[in-house]
């Protein structure tokens, strides 16, 4: 199975499904960039992509705790939120070359906030709105 894109999400439902397909399909050390403006479905993509990956637990967006760390599917999940980072060093001083090279699966919401600091092998995916649901590309 592979994913081609550009994709039309019609409903929340196709969001997450697209999501469990990415969760089937990732691998260890794989980056996920993730475009997008509020309420574009970043979070929603990422609880698709968690089931996928066989998680029960709910998904929320880490935006109070920068990280959220899950452990228990078939790969480690580090799912960031860089919407309150101001500077590059609040990341680098919370481990993030750590993370990089943990072999796990990391996911980032306002991931343009802060480009430098996406490794080369980033996959970069953007939502936008549209009259019906969402687009998904990537960028
Ligand atoms: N394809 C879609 N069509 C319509 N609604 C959708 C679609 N995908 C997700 N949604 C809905 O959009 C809302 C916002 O989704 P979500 O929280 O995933 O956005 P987000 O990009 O993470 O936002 P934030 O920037 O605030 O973190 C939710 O109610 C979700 O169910
Ligand atoms: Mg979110």
């Amino acid at each position: 199975m592979s994913v081609s894109f550009p994709i039309l999400l019609v409903d929340a439902d196709a969001t997450l499904a697209l999501g469990r397909d990415l969760g089937h399909l990732v691998q260890a050390g794989d980056v996920l960039a993730l475009i997008g403006d509020l309420g574009a479905g970043k979070t929603t993509l990422t609880q698709g992509l968690m089931q996928g990956l066989g998680y029960q637990e709910e998904v929320t967006s880490p935006t109070f705790s920068i990280v959220q760390e899950y452990r228990g599917g078939r790969l480690e999940v580090f799912h960031f939120d860089f919407y309150r980072i101001e500077e590059e060093h609040e990341l680098l001083d919370l481990g993030w070359d750590d993370y990089l090279d943990r072999d796990g699966v990391i996911i980032v919401e306002w991931p343009a906030l802060h480009p430098d600091l996406l490794p080369k092998n980033t996959r970069w995916l953007k939502l936008s709105h549209q009259d019906e649901g969402r687009l998904i590309e990537e960028v």
